[in-house]
């Protein structure tokens, strides 16, 4: 079976939703409603702990119906066979894309059985105090050195897990910004910190230098022979590792069929577990063991991400919606979304097909979005009354973490009122003047989960990136390289070198010569 490489504006499907749109594109939702008073039944799904109504949507059964003869024209299922049966789906860099096999439990892969059993006992010593730093001390504090996928997704994961976590202070260092290293280690005490370095690559530049920031910190007051009990490594790079002097038995593997932005489940999650421990670290992972079965499995009308993924296609490429907004409902998720932006961004943000033609039609959404209720008194002004059209997802939990009902309810007064004003506006009811009138109509969907757990938290995320992928098969693209960052990272380390050497002549740009001239 190969990777199926159709064009969508080809298919009859295609064709069916362009005639459909035109036809619909002025159905009021609020109509919608008060015409089938089945709408919201028949617009919602129920998995697990999960309850997703995406009855507030601008779709009709016919719109559904085209946008699922559309995953099928576009070959979708054999795609997702293709994925999940290890096929180099990855075909500009010719690898598997193998995240779902870090947490197939059923089946793992014996290295990856292993590297857990590695993060296990790693874990177990530094939490219960086995573990001892060069001055014989218990360790408090770790830290993540690392950017992109290798910080974004475990910093993400120890925040919105943070009910979960144990007695070790867990920080994170991205920038290359020397004041942000300098503001993460500066309180820090080197006997009792371990530092973790991650770079699947291990050639990223940011990466390195804040490491060797914190290696010559370190050495300050410690001895080469004491990074073996404060420095640990997580790379496929095991040379590069080993020669900036991780003790072996402190290097845990990654794989190059596992893609940065979706490594958080590898030993990159090695942090996660320092915070929460390794068994809710492995309940992240059967979380989302759990959405990839349900994937996989399901059909297509009743498939979660799939019909979120349809959704979005179907703003994203007829009604022209510029992006889309996330707005959980949980303070503790308030790093999802910068987590999810390079998820969905980094994957989908590509204008050439995969029979290497220029694409004519729009791809990758711009996904944004913060916290509720803080949105709501921060953007959500222009997605009520603004002139962009902005489909919102909602996640909220049913239950909050510490029972405080009071707090809970109106949280979730405000989350299903802001669906509730998105969809009805002013629609049918007098207003003052037209600076009050909302027109309404504007979609959400919104995902009820029980309560936030290591586990519905590993499924959310997977949500998002089957979701994801599923847009990237319609769309013909290539999901799983990101050469536009790869030439940002060369400039770079040209740049780098005019700006050391006082010296522009290599520059190709006047107004970047001007630029590097101002810093004399
Ligand atoms: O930003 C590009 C990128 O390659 C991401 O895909 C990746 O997550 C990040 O850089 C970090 O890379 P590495 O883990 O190799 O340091």
């Amino acid at each position: 079976m190969s990777f199926p490489k159709v064009n969508p504006t080809q298919t009859q499907a295609w064709k069916s939703l362009s005639t459909h749109f035109q036809e619909v594109k002025y159905l009021k939702m609020q109509d919608l409603f008060t015409e089938n008073p089945k709408r919201a039944q028949q617009f919602s799904l129920q998995w697990k702990d999960f309850y997703i109504d995406y009855s507030k949507n601008r779709i009709t059964q016919t719109t559904l119906n085209q946008l699922l003869q559309l995953a099928e024209e576009v070959q979708l299922k054999d795609a997702m066979e293709a994925q999940f049966t290890g096929e180099h789906i990855n075909e500009t860099e010719d690898r598997a894309v193998g995240h779902t096999q870090l947490r197939n439990f059923k089946n793992l892969p014996k290295e990856v059985s292993e590297t857990l059993q590695q993060i296990q006992n790693f874990t177990q010593r530094v939490i219960e105090g086995d573990w001892k730093g060069y001055t014989g001390k218990k360790i408090t504090h770790v830290v993540n050195i690392g950017i992109g996928g290798s910080d974004l997704g475990p910093d993400m994961v120890c925040e919105a897990l943070r009910y979960y976590k144990n007695h070790l202070e867990v920080r994170f260092v991205s920038n290359v910004d020397g004041d942000h290293v300098m503001e993460t280690i500066k309180d820090l005490d080197r006997e009792t910190t371990l530092f973790i370095i991650v770079s699947k690559t291990f050639t990223t530049q940011e990466t390195l230098t804040n490491a060797t920031t914190i290696r010559n910190w370190f050495l300050q007051e410690a001895s080469e022979g004491d990074i073996a009990q404060h420095f640990a490594a997580v790379s496929t790079n095991l040379e590069a590792v080993a020669n900036f002097g991780i003790a072996s038995e402190n290097i845990f593997p990654m794989w190059d069929w596992v893609g940065g932005r979706f490594s958080l489940w590898s030993a990159v999650g090695l942090s996660v577990a320092c915070a929460i421990g390794y068994h809710h670290f492995e309940d992240l992972l059967k979380g989302a063991h759990e959405m990839d079965l349900h994937f996989r499995e399901s059909d297509f009308s009743e498939n979660i991400p799939v019909v979120l993924a349809l959704l979005s296609i179907w703003y994203n490429n007829f009604f022209e919606a510029e992006s889309e907004c996330i707005v959980p409902y949980s303070q503790y998720l308030n790093k999802l979304v910068a987590y999810l932006q390079q998820g969905i961004m980094e994957s989908n943000g590509k204008s050439v097909d995969r029979n290497g033609n220029p694409i004519d039609y729009q791809t990758g959404t711009i996904v944004w979005g913060s916290t509720g209720t803080n949105a709501q008194h921060a953007f959500f002004q222009l997605i009520h009354q603004g002139t962009k059209l902005i489909p919102t997802d909602f996640i909220a939990f049913k239950k909050s973490l510490y029972g405080n009902e009071d707090h809970q309810n109106k949280l979730l007064a405000n989350c299903f009122a802001q669906t509730e004003a998105l969809l009805q506006g002013t629609h049918g009811s007098e207003v003052e003047n037209s600076f009050k009138v909302f027109e309404g109509n504007k979609p959400t969907n919104t995902l009820l989960i029980e309560t936030l757990t290591p586990k519905s938290l590993g499924s959310l995320i997977a949500m998002y990136e089957h979701k994801l992928f599923v847009q990237g098969v319609i769309w013909n693209i290539f999901s799983y390289d990101q050469w536009g960052v790869e030439l940002g990272k060369k400039l770079a380390k040209e740049t780098l070198s005019a700006i050391e050497k006082k010296d522009v002549s290599s520059m190709p740009n006047a107004a970047t010569k001007k630029l590097i001239q101002q810093l004399k």
